[in-house]
């Protein structure tokens, strides 16, 4: 999508550690009409598939998988991190890995918004190491819903993952995807 990398490269900052920030239009601040121009291209994207659901994890995905629910006309729910009580005690859960925050934390659905009978795609905005989406899918078998794939935003091209899960045969759709970062140039793949 060039507009989002357009969007990168005008708005985006490297910092250290090969943390890409996008915080003024994607991640703490939300360009309304961009996030809704993604939501539509997610749509687009899937339009041959019967998607029931889209699904992701909070916080930062809830945004995206909104505007693709809303494009694709169908509900978005979002995986929480945090135990509330509230939330029902019929729960799928998954075990996910944050590499950048270097702890294991639990991601729950409750049972009652996913089922056997979904067509489920995963959305987010960071497709990193894999370890939210491996999360995600995990959650979709246990419901046994069928995945039709995964929409992201911006995949980190070097850091592998999103080639590991589509040699899996997931369809993947990154709308961005970043093939090397320095200070002063970001690359995306052609
Ligand atoms: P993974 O989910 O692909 O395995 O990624 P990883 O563990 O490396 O990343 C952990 C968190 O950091 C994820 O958000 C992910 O979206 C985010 N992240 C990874 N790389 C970047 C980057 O270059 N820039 C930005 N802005 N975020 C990045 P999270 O912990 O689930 O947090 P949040 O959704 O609540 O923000």
């Amino acid at each position: 999508m060039k507009a989002l990398e357009e969007k990168i490269l005008k708005e985006g900052k490297v910092l250290p550690g090969n943390v890409l920030k996008v915080g003024s239009f994607l991640n703490q601040q939300m360009d309304s009409d961009f996030i809704m121009e993604i939501g539509n291209e997610i749509a687009r994207l899937f339009s041959g598939e019967k998607i029931t659901k889209v699904l992701t994890v909070e916080s930062s995905g809830i945004a995206l998988a909104v505007a693709a629910g809303i494009a694709l006309h169908v509900p978005s729910v979002f995986a929480k991190k945090h135990k509330s009580a509230n939330m029902s005690k019929e729960v799928y859960t998954a075990a996910v890995y944050s590499y950048t925050h270097k702890e294991t934390y639990e991601i729950a659905v409750a049972k009652e918004y996913l089922g056997k009978d979904d067509v489920v795609l995963i959305v987010d905005d960071f497709l990193a190491n894999g370890n939210a989406v491996r999360g995600l899918m995990k959650i979709v078998e246990e419901a046994g819903a069928r995945l039709c794939g995964c929409a992201i935003a911006i995949e980190k091209g070097f850091q592998g993952a999103g080639d590991e899960l589509r040699a899996q045969g997931i369809r993947i759709e990154s709308l961005a995807i970043v093939e090397s970062m320095t200070d002063e140039s970001v690359t995306f793949r052609a």
